[in-house]
């Protein structure tokens, strides 16, 4: 369920209708609802309920400040991939030991920022990685609390490029090796064992990769217990899917995966952490879009947008579905017809959708994507130069710019010419 209806003919984020925020912020822009975000995270709070835990919000999903700090006010903690979003979770207000740091390539640059800043922990992915967060923390007379990611070679059943559970993945150490690489930690005076880390991919729409995976990580703490280490901290990663056609799928509810984790974990006494992003903030947020023209093609006519492949890059690179709605509500009855949608940018991938029905849409037409809200703004650039585009924040019948449109002088003038030239 999202805050995104249709109300008197027109299409309204919260209380405000979507045309109005065209209007004050000019199009294309990203636009998202603080209730729908609200609900997402209370979701998986209370799907957890009874349990010790923490929601650590994937940040990466949709990072403005305005979201994390009102993701953060809820109780959510973060789960950071890059001392950028360390720093950006800081200056949102999170404090350091509700924040975990994930990612296959933590600099030590990095790892020096969040063990200065402060860190709930760091999710190690190698044992190069431990040894360096091992030699900083020495360095600044710290010890740091880290889990490992294990990687339980689980087929998430996902697109190629969001999986990460598989051992031909880049992620996490084999979950074979286990008992050697945790010894190896145990055997570093600069680090504090607190548990283990898994995340097997991103858009699941079934239970039972997790399933398997959280089973393996179950027996996993056993056997690190009777090795001695003292397992207390289990770090889910994120990866339940949302429905991205309202009509033919359901993934399943957070309060179904919260009953497994219950099922599958919930007699080892850990404290537990997930990591949603997705799902979060994925139906909370539309990029909003307006017809520049109609173009009649062969056999087809072209829906020919102000946004493009650089503002919302997800169908180009991963052939993304994202429902396409107009903002003035069709008249009942009114007939559809097929369109594909398309970009501005000078490549055949900028395509959004090929023969979409849609109702009858002229120049100047606005339509809203849904469920454009997690890696939709965090994913843009600014190919073709192409100016990123606005983020606006709805709460009941306010709405504020959380981004704004960068000038095209503050575009331009980030290149320094060399004084050869
Ligand atoms: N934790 C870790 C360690 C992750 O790598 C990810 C996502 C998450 C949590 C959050 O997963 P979620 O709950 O959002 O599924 N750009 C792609 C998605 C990439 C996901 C990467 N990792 C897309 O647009 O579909």
């Amino acid at each position: 369920m999202d805050h995104f209806l249709y109300r008197d003919g027109a299409l309204y984020a919260e209380d405000v209708p979507i045309y109005e925020i065209a209007a004050a912020v000019g199009t294309p822009f990203y636009v998202y609802s603080t209730a729908t975000l609200l609900r997402h995270f209370q979701l998986f709070d209370n799907a957890l309920d009874g349990m010790d835990h923490l929601v650590c919000y994937a940040m990466k999903a949709a990072s403005n400040q305005a979201i994390l700090k009102t993701l953060a006010q809820a109780g959510a903690g973060m789960d950071v991939v890059s001392g950028g979003e360390y720093l950006r979770a800081k200056a949102a207000g999170v404090p350091g030991d509700k924040i975990v740091f994930s990612g296959v390539g933590k600099t030590a640059d990095e790892i020096r920022a969040a063990l200065s800043g402060g860190i709930r922990q760091f999710n190690v992915e190698s044992e190069p990685e431990m040894e360096v967060i091992n030699a900083i923390a020495l360095e600044l007379g710290v010890v740091a609390p880290i889990t490992v990611r294990v990687n339980p070679d689980v087929d998430a059943k996902t697109h190629a490029k969001i999986a990460t559970g598989k051992s031909e993945n880049k992620f996490g150490i084999p979950i074979a090796r286990a008992s050697e690489v945790y010894a190896h930690a145990a055997s570093l005076p600069g680090l504090e064992v607190i548990g283990i880390d898994v995340h097997i991919g991103s858009q699941l729409t079934e239970l039972e990769p997790f399933e398997l995976a959280y089973t393996k990580v179950a027996e996993l703490t056993e056997k690190l217990r009777s090795e001695g280490h003292n397992i207390r901290r289990l770090d889910l990663g994120g990866g339940l899917g949302i429905p991205y056609t309202r009509a033919n799928d359901a993934p399943p509810l957070p309060v179904e995966y919260g009953a497994l984790i219950k099922k599958t974990l919930g007699h080892l006494g850990c404290e537990i952490e997930i990591e949603p992003g997705r799902l979060i903030a994925g139906n909370a947020g539309l990029m909003v879009s307006k017809v520049i023209y109609v173009k009649s093609g062969e056999g087809r006519d072209f829906l020919i947008l102000d946004g493009a492949m650089n503002d919302l890059i997800r169908p180009a690179m991963y052939e993304a579905y994202h429902d396409i709605v107009a903002v003035q509500e069709p008249a009942p009855g009114v007939e559809q017809q097929p369109y594909d949608i398309v970009g501005p940018v000078c490549e055949s991938g900028d395509t959004f959708a090929k023969e979409r029905n849609m109702p009858p849409l002229a120049p100047g037409d606005l339509v809203a994507f849904r469920s454009a809200g997690a890696y939709g703004a965090v994913m843009s650039s600014e190919y073709n130069t192409r100016p990123l585009i606005p983020e606006v924040l709805v709460h009941g019948d306010q709405f504020a710019v959380i981004r704004e449109r960068p000038s095209f002088d503050e575009i331009i003038n980030r290149d320094t010419i060399p004084e050869w030239l």
